[in-house]
């Protein structure tokens, strides 16, 4: 039989697991068409959850969905939200190559033949001037929209990019758009807390006040536990799966990766086993990491290391700090850049490599 826990696809419907307070609030927020900016670490599930939101949209809201992870400049911005957009509006071919020609300016359609058989429009962008091709884009869509009596939500994936790019204030011309639509809103996510917190929560920023914040952590762990239990045809002792989760920091795709293996290999659920699975993940990303680590600078690399060795607890100790050759002031520098970075996170005392399957590869090698 094929193997129950998908880890690197998006879940589908009937793979999907939990989440019902941040589902239907996201859902409620949408139809209010609110904007929405949602935090959450690194794989723990902000894109499948907007995917699975989506899916139970009513046929009045359209959603379109553009990921923003590679762009580098405000032209790929605005080609990924102009492309995200054409490609949320259910036309067929012929009525979308009438009706889509008058809505936008910008774009010219090609016609292709899919793998498939299918035929398929794509839109050709002319001119690469952000602020033309975004309202090009948006007013095309407000005026279907109005006609069609509908409503549109765009969500902008990985938004933290926008605060990277450097040749336009890409947020301060969203902020001047979202005041003017009618019909459309967003949602902005990404997994850099510090960088998006940087602009929304920030007073002096453009986007200040413009969304409404949901945060998402692990999935609960109860409804996890029996997700898993009921794939794996066996049950977990509570002390097995409580250590499995709170080792993962609950990450979603950690733990189903677990269970994967656990799968995979037949194995009953204990403690060793559970443990050896996840030694197997970390070490399966061994090249990528030591890739990731050599390209921190020396200090950042003392810090991470002292993060592994102490279990980022009490760096500020001078015993602690002795052996790495760092002063207070110096570790303070580089823990402050590392968590504006998003690559840091710090809870109560403690500081976390943010994303945890490269922490536990932190830890494994310098603990
Ligand atoms: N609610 C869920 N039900 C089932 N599987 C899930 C769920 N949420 C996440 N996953 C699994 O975890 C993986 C990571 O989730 P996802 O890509 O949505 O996280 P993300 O927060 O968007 O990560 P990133 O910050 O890297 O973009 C998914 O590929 C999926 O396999
Ligand atoms: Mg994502």
């Amino acid at each position: 039989m094929a193997n129950p826990f998908q880890y690197e696809k998006l879940p589908t419907a009937d793979n999907f697991c939990g989440r019902e307070v941040e589902s239907e609030r996201l859902h409620n927020l949408i139809l209010d068409s609110k904007n929405v900016v949602l935090f959450g670490d690194r794989r723990y599930g902000k894109t499948s959850l907007i995917e699975h939101v989506f899916r139970g949209l009513p046929k009045t809201v359209l959603h379109a969905f553009a990921d923003l992870f590679a762009c580098t400049d405000s032209t790929e911005v605005a080609q990924a939200l102009y492309k995200a957009v054409y490609d949320a509006l259910p036309f067929d071919l012929d009525s979308k190559l009438k009706e889509i020609s008058g809505l936008f300016k910008r774009a010219t359609f090609e016609i292709q033949t899919t793998n498939s058989g299918s035929i398929k429009a794509r839109p050709r962008l002319e001119g690469r001037d952000f602020e033309e091709l975004l309202n090009d884009a948006l007013s095309g869509a407000e005026r279907f929209c109005e006609k069609h009596g509908c409503t549109l939500v765009i969500a902008l994936d990985e938004f933290q990019q926008v605060a990277e790019i450097k040749d336009k204030r890409i947020d301060a011309i969203l902020r001047a758009y979202m005041q003017r639509l009618t019909y459309i809103s967003f949602i902005f996510s990404g997994s850099k807390k510090s960088i998006l917190s940087g602009l929304f929560i920030d007073k002096k920023q453009p986007l200040y006040g413009m969304a409404t914040s949901i945060s998402i952590g692990g999935i609960e762990l109860p409804t996890l536990k029996t997700f898993c239990e009921e794939r794996l045809g066996q049950r977990f002792d509570d002390e097995v799966f409580e250590l499995l989760y709170e080792q993962v920091r609950g990450q979603t795709k950690l733990i189903l990766q677990s269970c994967y293996w656990l799968y995979a290999n037949g194995w009953e659920l204990n403690a060793p086993n559970t443990h050896k699975v996840v030694q197997q993940i970390i070490e399966e990303k061994d090249e990528e990491f030591r890739l990731l680590f050599n390209g921190f600078k020396a200090q950042q690399k003392k810090a991470l290391k002292m993060i592994g060795r102490y279990g980022g607890k009490n760096l500020f100790k001078q015993e602690n700090l002795e052996p790495f050759g760092l002063t207070r002031q110096g570790l303070s520098q580089v823990l402050v850049a590392l968590i504006g970075s998003g690559d840091v996170i710090k809870e109560d005392k403690t500081y976390l490599v943010a994303d945890v399957h490269f922490h536990l590869w932190i830890v494994k090698n310098f603990s």
